[in-house]
């Protein structure tokens, strides 16, 4: 059976200009180590607005920092007269490990398509990098078709046009829980993410559906953290509000501590 290293992602969103980022992430580093908390058990990663992250990643180098960093969107194409985009390549080269791709705040405010987020997650891939697939059910999704329907077919819609061997994280960030201070509740989650887990087994393998991680996102906080990750499928968290206090980002990194409390 493959373990799952959980990871603990914050999307800072339009949040930080660059040198806040700097002052931000030596903060989380600083707190972690004072708690003596090794980043061995969790992978924790930040998405910086684009503008911060050169510097975010000079910090991490060479500090030799335990933190992986990504973009919060990328361009499906590679370069060429797409103003105001940003290439999977220059995001490689800035050594991004991850790219979040269609978050709802996109998929609303910028009107993304199931096909724009499926070229943006291929863009991801063919320059090395991990897309994290965010889908979600809206509050009116939720009454009229249930809670995993439109998740499903969101994620369906990307897996089924990707091959064996991709790596992929999946978000499952209900709309109506982002923010609101809502979370969805532990079995709400749970349900989904399994929901999710299958069709990962039916588009791609069984083998990625069991090593791959699925993150859920909605008004985590540090003290419901420890419940979502008690779920069999929920390996992680997309955490948006409170990632951006750097004692509270650190108290859900710590979450073992509390989920074996
Ligand atoms: P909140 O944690 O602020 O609800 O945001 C979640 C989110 O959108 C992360 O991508």
């Amino acid at each position: 059976m493959v373990t799952r290293r959980p990871l603990i992602a914050g999307n800072w969103k339009m949040n930080f200009d660059h040198l806040r980022a700097v002052a931000f992430v030596q903060k989380i580093a600083w707190t972690l180590n004072d708690a003596k908390f090794p980043l061995t058990e969790v992978e924790v990663a930040v998405f910086p607005p684009f503008t911060d992250i050169r510097s975010v990643q000079t910090l991490i180098e060479s500090d030799s920092l335990s933190f992986s960093f990504g973009a919060q969107d990328v361009s499906p194409f590679d370069s060429g007269a797409y103003t105001g985009d940003i290439s999977g390549e220059f995001l490689k080269r800035l050594n991004c490990r991850y790219v979040i791709i269609g978050h709802s705040e996109r998929r609303q405010g910028h009107h993304e398509t199931d096909e724009q987020v499926t070229a943006k997650t291929k863009a991801a891939l063919k320059h090395g990098l991990v897309p994290v697939i965010c889908v979600g059910e809206t509050s009116d999704d939720l009454e009229e078709f249930g809670a995993s329907a439109v998740p499903v077919t969101q994620l369906r819609a990307v897996l089924s046009e990707l091959s064996a061997e991709s790596e992929f994280v999946v978000a499952y960030e209900p709309v109506w829980a982002i923010g609101s201070g809502q979370a969805a509740t532990p079995a709400q989650a749970q349900h989904v993410c399994a929901a999710l887990r299958t069709v990962i087994a039916e588009e791609i393998s069984t083998e990625s559906a069991e090593a791959s991680r699925i993150l859920y996102g909605g008004s985590v906080k540090s003290g419901n953290i420890a419940s979502f990750m008690r779920e069999k499928d929920v390996d992680g968290a997309l955490v948006g509000g409170a990632s951006l206090d750097a004692e509270e980002f650190a108290k859900i990194v710590q979450f073992p501590r509390h989920v074996i409390a």
